[in-house]
């Protein structure tokens, strides 16, 4: 595998692989990781914000020895004087052995992997794709459930333009899922991916209210409404709030072993007060984010056989 676009691009089996790689990397020690990718420089390259996946894919390379290369600011680097993103993407590839890549348009990683001869993972290309987040996710609910296989999961809130809901239902297509789409009408799924999920045989059902399927689901996945997503303004203020969950209307009104997920950031659509029960997921599934990135760039990089060499000795 040379780069990682799409949950499109890949099977069943190279998932699982780098979700085995990840629990792998999570059992050993920090100080032993550190040689994994000593000697290798990550480029960062970030035209839209971002806390969590910046700053998890610094980390994570870090940890494995490697440097870190970041874009600076658009407004101190030369884009500012008019240089094109493939000038941009041409220059990084020079300067490093992988670039990571987040971008408003959608197909920007595609692109970049086009123009580079350097390994590319998409940190999140508009509301198109958000691979890496997508196997953190499928980390959290293999860790927690003990398989990804005939899950009941309900994805809530701005389907339409959320990419990690794009990505990740995309990848549950392998795993036998029954889905609920719980969305107002101007936020549901895109009809392509219905589409996509009717031509694999996949079960699922569309919803406006998620307590017409609470009792039934093993996963809840909240998205926030993405305020910088929508063309019209208007269209945000008719639905922005509809959905918050609070203790009040999830506690002993679900399946006791329900977990909530949330790529975050959050705004106001899971209440704090659920932060401290037994079903909020969603800073774990953060943290997850470490081992995961960890394996993906170790996998991009050409350094799984030599990891799984080396615990042999151990
Ligand atoms: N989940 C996620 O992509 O978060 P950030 O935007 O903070 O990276």
């Amino acid at each position: 595998m040379e780069s990682i676009i799409s949950m499109n691009d890949m099977s069943k089996e190279e998932i699982l692989n780098i979700l085995e790689l990840a629990r792998k990397i999570d059992e050993t020690p920090d100080d032993e990781k550190l040689k994994f990718l000593y000697g290798k420089i990550i480029a960062t390259l970030f035209f839209e914000p971002s806390t969590r996946t910046k700053m998890s894919f610094e980390s994570a390379a870090q940890r494995l020895g490697a440097q870190v290369l970041q874009l600076p600011p658009v407004e101190q680097s030369s884009l500012k004087k008019g240089e094109s993103f493939r000038d941009t993407i041409k220059m990084v590839e020079a300067y490093s052995d992988l670039i990571v890549v987040r971008h408003p348009l959608d197909g920007a990683a595609r692109l970049a992997d086009e123009t580079s001869k350097k390994a590319i993972i998409n940190a999140g290309d508009g509301s198109n794709q958000h691979p890496s987040q997508t196997l953190l996710d499928l980390y959290t609910i293999l860790e927690e459930k003990g398989s990804l296989e005939n899950l009941e999961i309900a994805f809530v809130g701005d389907l339409k333009y959320g990419r990690t809901v794009h990505s990740l239902v995309k990848a549950l297509t392998h795993f036998n899922p029954k889905i609920y789409f719980i969305a107002p009408q101007i936020l549901q799924m895109p009809q392509y991916l219905l589409d996509e999920l009717n031509k694999n045989n996949i079960k699922y059902e569309v919803l406006e209210d998620f307590r017409d399927c609470l009792d039934k689901i093993d996963v809840f996945y909240m998205t926030r409404i993405q305020k910088e997503r929508f063309p019209d303004i208007e269209d945000y203020e008719q639905v922005k709030g509809i959905y918050v969950i609070n203790k009040e209307n999830i506690l002993g009104k679900c399946k006791d072993d329900m977990i909530i997920l949330h790529p975050l950031p959050r705004v106001d659509e899971i209440s704090t007060d659920l932060d401290d029960t037994k079903h909020a997921l969603y800073f774990k599934q953060a943290r997850n984010g470490i081992p995961v990135r960890q394996a993906m760039m170790m996998t991009v990089l050409g350094k799984v056989k030599e990891f799984f060499l080396e615990n042999l000795f151990y």
